[in-house]
């Protein structure tokens, strides 16, 4: 028999206030909390889509360092770090939430309480990690180890995925998606972590153009854009197909979202090789 998780003094807390709170106690009422956080994640994944293409874009003034420092200069004020920062909210969400879907259904992990109160405890654990990061400003990460390592992780988190995934009836779609977004956990809680510790000098063209032109990061970066756009893209389509029919329309949809992820692609893929 399935043991019941006991529910801690601060958790019944939180969950009663959040019982409360007029557009969530419905849902929690009427659809349940593994509702609400399956929205979440879809929310959370369009929200770092949105972030995603808003990136490719200010990284492309880097073409004209004096506009991208100018820029970031105008936006080095507190209520952009903040935003800055309160990005990392949707990323742990979406990425922790993505990682127990993949242990769910290719792991057969299926202690969801246990394992959400995990993702609440890492994501606090992060997010705090970056305030303090973001509050300290100053200091410097040596590149080359910082990248290497989380490198080997995302590849033995990817492989691992990869060696599950491999052999079971699903379409080579959504198996991608799986492998990519266990390779893009570390990949990406990495990066934010990494700006947030060079945070002076991360917002600074010339550090950021010497970091790029470095070849092992110019790698790096290709197979990420890559990676990340094939991720970003499938989701989206995989939303619209839950709720438009196969049909004309879902096709014409479908090559949009395509066609916008392969231009996105061919962006970011220059940006890489030109800087
Ligand atoms: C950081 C690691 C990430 C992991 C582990 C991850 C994992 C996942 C998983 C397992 C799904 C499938 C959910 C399902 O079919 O129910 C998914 C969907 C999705 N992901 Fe990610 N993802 C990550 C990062 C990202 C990023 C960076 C973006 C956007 C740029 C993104 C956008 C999406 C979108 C739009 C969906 C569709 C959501 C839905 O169907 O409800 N993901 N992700």
């Amino acid at each position: 028999m399935e043991k019941a998780l006991r529910i801690t003094k601060v958790e019944s807390c939180v969950i009663s206030v959040m019982e409360k709170l007029p557009i969530l106690s419905y849902y929690t009422t009427s659809r349940g909390w593994s509702f609400l956080i399956s929205w979440g994640h879809r929310l959370a994944g369009l929200t770092l889509v949105g972030y995603m293409f808003a990136h490719i874009y200010t990284l492309s003034l880097l073409f004209t360092p004096a506009t991208f420092d100018a820029d970031m200069k105008l936006l080095h004020n507190f209520v952009f770090s903040f935003l800055e920062w309160a990005l990392a909210i949707p990323l742990i969400f979406h990425s922790l939430n993505g990682g127990r879907l993949i242990l769910y259904e290719l792991f057969h992990m299926r202690e969801d309480e246990i394992l959400i109160r995990c993702m609440v405890i890492l994501g606090l654990i992060y997010i705090l990690m970056l305030g303090f990061f973001f509050v300290e400003e100053s200091r410097q990460i040596a590149v080359a180890p910082f990248w290497s390592i989380t490198l080997a992780v995302s590849l033995f988190a990817s492989f691992i995925v990869l060696n599950k995934i491999w052999r079971t009836g699903n379409s080579i779609l959504w198996k991608l998606q799986r492998i990519t977004g266990a390779f893009m956990i570390p990949m990406l809680l990495g990066h934010m972590l990494f700006m947030h510790m060079n945070y002076l000098t991360g917002h600074n063209s010339k550090t950021i153009l010497l970091r790029m032109q470095n070849p092992f990061m110019k790698g790096l970066d290709l197979v990420f854009i890559l990676l990340l756009l094939f991720h970003a893209g499938y989701g989206v389509f995989s939303i619209i197909a839950d709720y438009i029919k196969p049909g004309l329309i879902l096709r014409s949809l479908t090559f949009v979202v395509i066609i916008v992820m392969a231009i996105s692609a061919f962006f970011g893929v220059r940006l890489i090789v030109a800087l």
